[in-house]
């Protein structure tokens, strides 16, 4: 028997962030998601593989790209879908996050799909409820689908991630999409550089696997990606740069600072996008610019997410 090949199996219940996979895990993610991107162009968005499953996008904070895209993902695959938001929930009559996930539990969902404040409540949720979970985002945790998407981006321009030279700039301490970016990446073989203000710098950083650069020009030098990142201000009790102006200054992705880069730089941010501040409208719009192909593989990303943890019964490790 020592000459069969072991068959890969998608192995997960919940998506809770990309720390849990292995780079066979990425792969295949990535391969079900460039199959299903197709469908988002026919004339009929629509097919029947996740009918009459149930998925609740249960957001306690802001969103647009991240809560429409597992929507319209959940749609094309002819889920029914539901949206619930903490501030139109109990929550607000001092329900426990508990108990709602309870509540929402004896409506017997199929997938629970969560965006919170506190890192962690995903992973939390799980010991609750029977629904696969999947992490929206939580806290400066991870955001597994956006790392996801990111790698997707890339390997379609680049065709590969192996030996790429990748630059992270801004606000990593509190972005849970740095964590998965520099998690992801690192896994499959890139190198990540990271630059911004030490006070946005998280003293673990290089146990990532990230190099940490004393300057945003050497972050990009010979850089076949650069992506920015937003300040978190909702992460800061108090200001933790002097000022926009400098910030933008400093730490501002601009046509100058690309002269470092490759000529083909690939330019990328999760968004929203604070134009003017970690990044020029001209960069966030001109050549190299992969920012709304970005959103349009979270779609395709989710989509996958969304299949593999309800084809995953019967064989889920966690
Ligand atoms: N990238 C991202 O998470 O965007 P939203 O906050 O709009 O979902």
């Amino acid at each position: 028997m020592g000459n069969v090949k072991e068959i890969y199996r998608f192995r997960h219940k919940h998506i809770l962030g990309i720390e849990q996979f292995s780079v066979a895990d990425i792969f295949y993610i990535l391969d079900t998601a460039a199959s299903f991107k197709e469908i988002s162009s026919r004339p009929i968005k629509k097919v029947p593989t996740l009918r009459g499953k149930t998925i609740i996008n249960f957001f306690f904070e802001p969103s647009t790209r991240t809560r429409l895209s597992f929507e319209i993902a959940a749609k094309r695959m002819s889920a029914d879908t539901f949206n619930i938001a903490a501030s139109t929930s109990s929550a607000q009559k001092g329900e426990t996050l508990i108990d709602t996930a309870c509540n929402l539990e004896a409506m017997n969902p199929d997938i629970i799909i969560i965006r919170h404040s506190s890192s962690g409540v995903p992973s939390l949720l799980t010991r609750h409820v029977r629904a696969s979970i999947i992490n929206a985002g939580d806290g400066a945790h991870e955001h597994p689908s956006q790392g996801l998407l990111d790698l997707m981006t890339v390997r379609e321009h680049k065709g590969k991630i192996e030996g790429l030279k990748v630059a992270i700039v801004g606000d990593i301490a509190h972005s849970r999409v740095a964590h998965s970016n520099i998690v992801g990446f690192t896994k499959l073989g890139a190198e990540v550089r990271v630059a911004g203000p030490a006070t946005f710098m998280p003293p673990y950083i290089e146990s990532l696997g990230a190099r940490l650069c004393g300057s945003v020009e050497e972050a990009v030098q010979d850089a076949d990606v650069v992506m920015a990142l937003r300040i978190q201000k909702e992460r800061q009790d108090d200001p933790l740069i002097p000022s926009l102006r400098e910030y933008s200054q400093f730490y501002g992705i601009n046509r100058s600072l690309l002269r470092h880069a490759r000529p083909d730089v690939l330019i990328m941010h999760p968004g929203p996008i604070n134009r003017g501040v970690e990044m020029s409208p001209d960069v966030a719009d001109g050549a190299g610019s992969v920012i709304l192909e970005q959103v349009t593989n979270g779609v395709a990303v989710r989509m996958a997410l969304l299949y593999l943890v309800m084809g995953s019964e019967g064989s889920r490790v966690g």
